[in-house]
């Protein structure tokens, strides 16, 4: 029995058509938004000339910048998109070995955290080719701590490879890199010079460093496809930087998560015997207020909500001045501290739109969504912490 839950036939090549379609409305709106990129039909003349003998085709470098931008600028769930025009696109599409990538995975994450000045970098690898799937990055995040709830998987899969950590608190799970269903996945442990944390601590309570946390600096998303133009790139680990709240409201104080609120209620001495002393809430803010006072004192890029959500407006007017609506999804935008209290609360968006493209899309498993596999977002009633 193979131990690995990943083999599944070979995902069907999505039919010439269908590729060709979405070929030609890329670079019609590459075309566009490009003006002086040249005659777009005799490119996509290029690309049915392509595609009509192998399937596939080749995105330029040029193509492939604009499309990572523009399936961030239109990725609903995503407060921070104000800068999707500065995304440094690392063009890595010849590589397909485990170690190479594995190799440039670290590289992105040094890029990527400049000392502390985090810079929004995506790394795009090989694409899935007609019945060649490409080698996928398993796992969500390029970092990942194995004692978060959320790792319990990544962490079996982990161990079932040989590895042989997660017993401390916060310690870096490997990367697991996994080239064909045929084969094994192999993992990779991150070297230490390319995970920069911080100790979290408070600007008032000196017993918060006490509690041993911490949190890393890149979250880098890693087990999402990247589509552009009918062409699925399965592994383009992409970075911005941290919202607080991301971590001091979700990742440490989920239940499912750290579920830190009591033990934060018991530091600065809380009720926690009434709903009503608004323990939780108050010590929302003491845990959000430790990772920004840690990030900021550590000279490590966040962002609060406050300013996020007035960057957003600000997204929406820029997008509306170029003719552009701006797709959002409300309940994710709105930060999961003190919402009301920022801008972005008080308006709806223009719906999300599964069929906007470039997009991220994302894999729910290995292999299931190669070639044409992916529709969308599924629909889903609850949101996670991506
Ligand atoms: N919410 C995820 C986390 O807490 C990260 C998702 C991407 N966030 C970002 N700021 N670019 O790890």
């Amino acid at each position: 029995m193979s131990p690995f839950p990943f083999t599944r036939p070979d995902p069907q090549p999505a039919p010439q058509a269908e590729t060709l379609a979405a070929a030609e409305a890329f670079i019609r709106q590459f075309a566009h938004e490009n003006p002086r990129s040249g005659d777009p039909d005799s490119r996509i003349r290029a690309i049915r000339t392509a595609v009509e003998s192998s399937g596939t085709y080749e995105h330029t470098p040029e193509e492939l910048a604009f499309g990572a931008r523009v399936a961030w600028r239109n990725s609903a769930r995503c407060i921070g998109r104000l800068y999707w025009n500065n995304l440094l696109v690392r063009d890595l599409r010849h590589l397909e070995h485990p170690d190479d990538i594995a190799a440039q995975c670290f590289e992105h994450l040094r890029l990527a955290t400049n000392g502390g000045r985090i810079r929004p970098v995506i790394s795009v690898f090989a694409p899935d080719r007609p019945g060649r799937p490409a080698t996928r990055l398993l796992g969500e995040q390029l970092v990942r701590y194995a004692d978060d709830p959320r790792s319990a998987e990544q962490v079996s899969l982990a161990r079932g490879l040989g590895w042989k950590g997660g017993s401390e608190p916060f310690e870096v799970l490997p990367l697991v890199v996994h080239a064909s269903p045929d084969t094994a996945p192999e993992f990779y442990e991150l070297p230490e010079d390319t995970v920069l944390e911080v100790p979290l601590r408070h600007p008032h309570h000196p017993g918060f460093a006490g509690l041993g946390l911490r949190w890393y600096a890149v979250p880098a998303v890693s087990d999402m496809t990247l589509e552009i133009g009918g062409i699925s790139y399965p592994s383009a680990p992409f970075n911005g930087w941290y919202m607080g709240t991301e971590i001091g409201s979700r990742n440490l104080a989920d239940l499912d998560r750290y579920d830190l609120l009591p033990t934060i209620a018991r530091l600065f001495d809380l009720d926690t015997t009434s709903e009503r002393s608004l323990w939780r809430d108050r010590s929302l803010v003491e845990l959000n207020l430790a990772v920004l006072h840690s990030y900021q004192e550590d000279g490590v890029t966040i962002a609060d909500h406050h300013t996020e959500s007035a960057r957003f407006l600000t997204h929406i007017e820029r997008e509306g001045r170029n003719g552009r609506s701006v797709p959002a999804d409300w309940s994710w935008i709105v930060p999961p501290l003190s919402g009301s209290a920022t801008a972005v609360f008080h308006r709806y968006y223009d719906p999300p739109d599964l069929l906007l493209r470039p997009a991220f899309l994302r894999r729910d498993t290995a292999w299931s969504t190669a070639r044409s596999g992916v529709k969308g977002e599924p629909p889903s009633c609850q949101r996670s912490a991506s």
